[in-house]
């Protein structure tokens, strides 16, 4: 047996180096918080094996403080690529055990390079966030550093997905980088980002707060909005990328996998004759109609715990991937406010970044009425659905279970916003407004002078709802294509997935518009 060559042993040992991070007293602190290594977590996310370290040898942390360069073991950041459910992916995960994971100019080298690999090569980046924010030893560089990031995450948004899982600090404005992603997971009880901490709040507005209470996972996923989706441990948040990812493409020039489904595709689901109540004024849930009309557990609610009066979320229909989107009747009836304005509007164009068809479920008595509402900016608000809407190129199916008044009707997916397929049941009632409303205003005369104006009020009520909240006014006038039993939904919605399957939209030339935000 040949002596081994030193040179080779040399960079064994150098190798065994870089993977010690911050050493074995900070991983055990790691651990103690309940926190896993920045290389446990990617062996956990990717198929097994597949992991492809890059720069691991970057050292270089440039330190204001000091007259010799400091040696930071790959600066702070593991980054390479490797494999998910057999795709490729880029992936960066922050050490925290090596400086608090802080972000240097070396740092963000190594995170741009992955960056820029991932949209050359076409395929999703996933970043594992861990860090203490911008090194401060590196001044003005390490704020550079950050600003890269930022311009990479605006620039290659609507290219290939970009994922973030928060899984420790993310303060200041490190913050920015995960918000400018197309989603969001946070582990619970560990992460948490804010923009200045309770410190800096305390200081200037006297207001006492925690980390938790003011960015943890249960305030971004529930109060800001920020946060799509939760997960309890590492190990589940990392599962849980793996999930989002089997519904996405690679890029926006692919179409999102199609997975095997072992659900029928002309499966009738009876109960969903007996969902909807007769009287208009009783809630149902809309949750338990989409898990009834998608393929059996494939539905992946996003920014569940915000704005819980919309809903939004991933699912599969004969295995193909789809975006769905609706109101919740038993939440503020279904009423549309500012947050689900703009829950929707980013989730629909999400979808249509990456050709993830539409289906949107309608049952809404329309926008919340009140001096809240209009004073914060519902019209604009309201307006970016529209703006979502009427530019989505991608297959849209819109079905109105129930109420569909007024503007939320128009909003919401209608013909003439461009869906390409418009059911309804029939219980649809799809009116101007809903009948007490519309009593009062049209006959406001004749009640004023009937003998018993309660008794009046309930004969025109009912004559109004008679006329007009019923779906045949909307699919006598070609406004809807097909009233169908609640049942046939989900054969009746694959079929016309199938046949838009290769919609092709030609966009009109422009810069790009100007959407109200
Ligand atoms: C350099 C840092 C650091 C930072 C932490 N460390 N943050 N080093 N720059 N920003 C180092 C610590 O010195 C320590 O080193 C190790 O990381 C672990 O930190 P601890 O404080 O011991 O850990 P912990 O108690 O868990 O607290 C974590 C923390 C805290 C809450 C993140 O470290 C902290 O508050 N750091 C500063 C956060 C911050 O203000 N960052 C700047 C935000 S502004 P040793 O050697 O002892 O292990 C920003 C601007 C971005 O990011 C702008 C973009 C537009």
């Amino acid at each position: 047996m040949p002596e081994e060559d030193p040179r080779i042993i040399e960079l064994r040992e150098m190798r065994a180096k870089s993977r010690q991070g911050g050493g074995k007293e900070r991983i055990a602190a790691q651990h103690a918080k309940g926190k896993l290594t920045a290389r446990e977590r990617i062996e956990i996310l990717l198929d097994s094996g597949t992991f492809q370290e890059l720069e691991p040898f970057v050292t270089q942390g440039h330190d204001e403080t000091s007259p010799e360069p400091s040696k930071i073991p790959g600066d702070g950041v593991v980054t390479g690529f490797g494999k998910i459910d057999g795709r490729t992916v880029y992936v960066y995960s922050q050490d925290f055990t090596v400086q608090g994971g802080s972000l240097g100019e070396m740092q963000s080298h190594k995170i741009c390079a992955v960056m820029d690999l991932a949209v050359r090569n076409g395929s999703p980046i996933v970043g594992l966030i861990d860090s203490g924010g911008a090194r401060i030893q590196e001044g003005v560089r390490s704020l550079g550093g950050y600003a890269e990031i930022f311009r990479r995450n605006a620039l290659y948004s609507g290219i290939v997905p970009q994922i973030s899982v928060i899984m420790g600090p993310c303060a200041g404005g490190a913050s920015y980088s995960p918000a400018l992603t197309d989603i969001i997971i946070m582990v619970e009880k560990t992460s948490y980002m804010f923009l200045t901490g309770p410190d800096v709040i305390r200081t200037v507005t006297h207001e006492e707060v925690d980390a938790e209470t003011l960015g943890g996972a249960m305030t971004h996923h529930t109060v800001s909005g920020l946060a799509h989706l939760t997960a309890p441990t590492d190990q589940d948040a990392l599962a849980t990328v793996r999930s989002v990812l089997s519904y996405l493409p690679n890029n926006n020039v692919e179409n999102p996998p199609v997975a095997g489904s072992g659900d029928p595709a002309n499966r009738m689901d009876e109960e969903l004759n007996h969902l909807v109540p007769i009287d208009p004024g009783v809630p149902y849930s809309m949750h338990n109609a989409i898990h009834r009309i998608v393929d059996s557990g494939s539905f992946m609610e996003l920014l569940g715990g915000f704005a819980r009066n919309a809903i939004v979320g991933l699912a599969r229909m004969d295995g193909m991937p789809v975006g769905i989107v609706s109101q919740e009747p038993d939440m503020l009836g279904g009423s549309v406010d500012i947050d689900a304005s703009d829950k929707i509007c980013r989730f629909v164009r999400f979808c249509d970044a990456y050709n993830i068809p539409i289906i949107t479920f309608v049952d809404s008595p329309g926008f919340i009425p009140g001096t809240d509402q209009e004073y914060r900016g519902i019209i604009r608000h309201g307006a970016k659905v529209l703006y979502a809407y009427a530019e989505a190129s991608v297959p849209k199916i819109s079905i109105v279970t129930r109420k569909a008044y007024g503007g939320a009707y128009v909003v919401m997916s209608s013909k003439y916003m461009g869906t390409d397929v418009c059911f309804a049941w029939p219980s649809a009632e799809i009116a101007v407004m809903g009948a007490e409303g519309a009593a009062n205003i049209l006959y406001r005369r004749q009640l004023k002078d009937a003998a018993d104006p309660e008794a009046e009020r309930a004969r025109l009520v009912e004559e109004y709802r008679q006329r007009f909240c019923n779906p045949y006014a909307a699919a006598n006038a070609g406004y809807i294509d097909d009233v169908i039993e609640p049942r046939e939904t989900r054969l009746r919605v694959i079929a016309a997935l199938a046949a838009l399957r290769d919609k092709t939209v030609q966009a009109l030339p422009r810069k790009h518009g100007n959407m109200p935000v």
